[in-house]
């Protein structure tokens, strides 16, 4: 089903309801691709989030996990000291919309990849665990993920409120919104297939990073050995994917250039304050209260709750 939205909502990005989710439209050729002709691998790793909710960090950390052979996370030459992590990592999607297809196959193994799309949109060949392809899903408390959107939308349209991203964030009607129906089709996936989806929370991996980085390495079927352990790798992955570390580059800094699909964003949009709880600054109370009591209603019952 393909439907307009009111026009208050297209100033940003138009969306079109695409199978139940408000999809910008640019990126529904693309989703149609990838779903049609997205060929996994045993081991490919799709990284998967609602936008703003730890996207940026959950790609360093896997690619830090990753490549760790090739690149110690110590070395000072590592490529996460010079590049943005979505330069590292493609959106899966924005490949297949470019025709680009042949970037996929050139990927060394295990392939990294990047979704915004939801568990109900990927390709079969990804869903029906056909292949033993992985997916890690990063989520985040929607009333920070509203804050994290708001500033990352107006830097490219500095007029839009806050209270108008609320307001689309409550009623569903933001990019692959509604975000609680994202957050539902990946909790339900890792618990009816924990092997092969795995959930994680933005600020469980602010708690305890470490914790988080063996638990995508274990997943990905790449776990620290003593003698890494020993070394301190996991600590180095930490540290070279902290928020500070990543906001002082050179190539994060304002002027760096642009990232990827968000061809008007500059480097530095992704690293802003990369705290929890900064939702009080900007919610009233009774702002706040609403937001909870929607997305509580809609996880009642699923075991996945927000604190
Ligand atoms: P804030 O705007 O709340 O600071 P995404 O990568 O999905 O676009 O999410 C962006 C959010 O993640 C931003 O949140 C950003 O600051 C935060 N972020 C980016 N890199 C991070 C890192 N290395 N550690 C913690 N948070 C990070």
């Amino acid at each position: 089903l393909v439907a307009a939205l009111p026009r208050r909502h297209q100033s940003i990005l138009e969306l079109r309801l695409f199978h139940g989710f408000w999809l910008p439209e640019h990126w529904i050729p693309g989703t149609i691709a990838f779903q049609r002709r997205f060929s996994p691998r045993r081991d490919d790793v799709v990284l998967a989030s609602y936008p703003k909710c730890g996207t940026t960090w959950l790609k360093a950390l896997a690619f830090a996990v990753a490549a760790r052979g090739a690149h110690p996370p110590a070395a000072g030459d590592h490529p996460l000291r010079r590049l943005n992590p979505h330069d590292c990592i493609p959106f899966i999607d924005e490949i297949f919309a470019g025709g680009e297809e042949a970037k996929l196959h050139a990927l060394p193994s295990p392939r990294l990849m990047n979704t915004h799309l939801p568990y109900t949109l990927l390709p079969d060949s990804v869903v029906t665990g056909g292949s033993s392809c992985r997916v890690v899903y990063v989520c985040r408390d929607p009333k920070d993920m509203v804050v994290s959107l708001w500033h990352f939308l107006r830097r490219a349209e500095p007029e839009l409120s806050f209270a108008e991203t609320f307001e689309s964030v409550c009623d569903g009607t933001v990019a692959v919104g509604p975000v609680w129906d994202h957050v539902l089709s990946y909790w339900r996936a890792s618990v009816a297939c924990p092997d092969r989806v795995l959930f994680l929370k933005y600020e469980d991996l602010l708690l305890d990073t470490g914790a988080g980085v063996r638990r995508l390495a274990e997943f990905m079927g790449m776990p620290f050995s003593a003698a890494e352990e020993a070394a301190g790798d996991v600590e180095a992955v930490v540290e070279l994917c902290s928020f500070d570390k990543m906001k002082g580059l050179e190539v994060n800094k304002p002027g760096g250039g642009t990232a990827g699909r968000y061809k008007a964003m500059p480097r530095d949009a992704f690293f802003r304050k990369g705290v929890a709880g900064d939702w009080a600054n900007h919610m009233t109370p009774e702002m706040a209260a609403r937001l909870d009591g929607v997305v509580r209603e809609k996880l009642e019952g699923t075991g996945l709750a927000f604190a």
